[in-house]
């Protein structure tokens, strides 16, 4: 049965669950997360309420950066599961009103993809929808210019031509084994126009763009100076180019012939000004307030920052889309338990930590669930990241012989890596892993905390005070009482914000002491809080 769902532009007010697939529960045993594992987990998806999931890349992958190296466009990674399985989830998803997003990755390919292989082959066609450049020096032996990796070191690698001598470098801004496409080559272009229109005619809601801010580059590739902060300026030749919204028109138009298909940008631009310029009409319909993930859990800043979102958004026809974390930054119950910067943090995923010392979890966690109600009370589109609606901190003490993540080795130890954000979800049961996998599967990919087993779905279910209960009723009472785009601030008091969406006010204490609270109490993050009164650390709402 097919659920009815609201339609028209559902995606101006939905709120999307990001599925790290890999991470999400193993079906077929072999410690890996997959599709028959996200099926099984499907009726949990749809109790908690969300409308739609995105997906992380499922495509065939040698895994060097966990599938964000697609050698195959077009299909689906055999330790997922298959075709026809990703046809039946998606199926399966929409009989249940929940839409299915994809992550689509058109900055790079894998070194495995066999454009890359023949381009290394020397087929001259394939080598020109890379960026390969003769290095400098006296026999090229020096990269090109001057471009860092954002996994550290140059942007540049030397290729080995076909005869075995030192050949050309290309462009990676990622790591070697992606490879960066040339979008001035028209092949490259269709090509992926093509692979929209491929998901599209499977009945696929929308796509999350990697790095969308990447594809276009100067191109005359000229030096850039040092890489800053976590945002790409766009005064650096290789990022936010104006060239990149031109194949984003062209990509609207290929959505406009299906009906309600969205896309929804990362792009770590400098100000919402420039992000604003991937939301124009005939562009992208959404991408990620990532000021708003960098914001310390300081009312004083998260104002200012929804203030500036909600702008830039609203002046080119957009929702903002708001989002507390996902499988690149640490997770936001952990990064919320260490005393908070009175600035917003702009270099998170390099620096990793706000500050050293011992995290106080249970702080964390308070704050964690109020920022859950501040996010979901705005309006626009809201993103939940597995394992949020669990509570789940990071796991900061991942023996190094088991991450994984590219980035610590190529930053030479510089970056600690993102895979503290990526630990599987614990499902059930009291030892680890915690119904992640199937009675008898190896050990999942990443070891789960043996501390987990608060964080359980199961253990969660019964109890109407864990944070799942919170998130499913935030989600069933969001459907009934916030709807519309209605917003206006409400005066409150110091170190506080609190906001009416019609009948209901939405307040967030920080200021570390009690607020008195008007209207009746619909649903706090702290249990305990008495009618009439908000706890600091602690978010609720009201009617009023
Ligand atoms: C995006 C992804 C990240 C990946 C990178 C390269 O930032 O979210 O996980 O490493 O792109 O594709």
């Amino acid at each position: 049965m097919q659920h009815e769902t609201a339609t028209a532009e559902w995606w101006r007010t939905a709120v999307v669950y990001q599925v790290y697939i890999r991470s999400f529960a193993d079906g077929n045993g072999d410690g890996l997360g997959d599709i028959a594992g996200l099926r099984a987990r499907l009726p949990y998806l749809h109790q908690l309420g969300i409308d739609a999931i995105w997906i992380n890349p499922w495509y065939p992958s040698p895994q060097i950066d966990a599938g964000y190296d697609v050698s195959d466009y077009r299909a689906i990674e055999p330790a997922y599961g298959t075709t026809d399985e990703a046809e039946l989830l998606i199926a399966e998803a929409h009989d249940l009103g929940i839409k299915v997003v994809l992550d689509i990755v058109p900055n790079h390919t894998s070194w495995e993809h066999p454009w890359f292989e023949a381009a290394l082959a020397g087929d001259a066609q394939a080598r020109a929808r890379y960026l390969f450049r003769p290095g400098k020096g006296v026999d090229g032996e020096l990269p090109p210019n001057d471009w860092e990796s954002i996994f550290g070191g140059p942007a540049w690698t030397r290729s080995t031509a076909p005869d075995g001598t030192p050949g050309d470098w290309y462009l990676h801004l990622f790591a070697p084994a992606q490879p960066d496409l040339d979008w001035s080559n028209p092949e490259v272009v269709a090509e992926f126009e093509d692979v929209l229109r491929f998901w599209f005619d499977k009945g696929v809601d929308g796509f999350r763009i990697d790095v969308a801010h990447g594809l276009a580059k100067h191109p005359e590739l000229p030096d850039a100076g040092p890489r800053t902060g976590r945002k790409d300026r766009n005064d650096h030749p290789g990022w936010d180019q104006d060239g990149v919204h031109e194949i984003y028109r062209g990509w609207r138009r290929v959505a406009d012939e299906y009906a309600d298909r969205v896309f929804v940008a990362e792009a770590w631009v400098e100000s919402n000004e420039r992000l604003a310029r991937y939301l124009r009409p005939d562009e992208l319909h959404t991408a990620f307030q990532f000021d708003f993930l960098q914001a310390p859990f300081v009312a004083s800043v998260m104002k200012q920052t929804i203030d500036d979102a909600r702008a830039a958004a609203d002046a080119v026809g957009a929702p903002a889309t708001w989002v507390l974390s996902n499988h690149d930054v640490v997770r936001h119950a952990t990064r919320y338990a260490r005393s908070q910067p009175e600035h917003a943090v702009s270099s998170i995923w390099e620096q990793s930590r706000w500050h050293e010392g011992a995290p106080d979890l249970a702080l964390g966690l308070r704050r964690a669930r109020a920022a859950a109600l501040l996010t979901l009370g705005l309006p626009g589109t809201a993103y939940v990241y597995q394992g949020e609606e669990l509570g789940l901190p990071e796991v900061e003490d991942l023996p190094a012989e088991v991450r994984q993540d590219p980035a610590i080795a190529q930053s030479g130890g510089a970056q600690i890596g993102r895979d503290g954000c990526r630990v599987p979800l614990p499902w059930s049961g009291e030892t680890a892993p915690f119904g992640f996998s199937p009675e008898g599967a190896p050990e999942p990919w990443l070891p789960l905390p043996d501390s987990w087993a608060p964080y359980t779905a199961e253990a969660q279910e019964a109890d109407p005070d864990s944070t799942l209960s919170l998130y499913r009723r935030a989600l069933e009472l969001r459907s009934k009482w916030l709807v519309g785009e209605g917003f206006e601030w409400v005066p409150s008091p110091e170190g506080t914000l609190a906001f009416a969406r019609g009948d209901v006010q939405v307040w967030l204490n920080t200021s570390g002491a009690p607020v008195a609270v008007p209207g009746e109490l619909l649903l706090g993050s702290d249990p305990a809080a008495e009618a009439g009164t908000l706890p600091s650390d602690a978010a609720a709402w009201v009617r009023v």
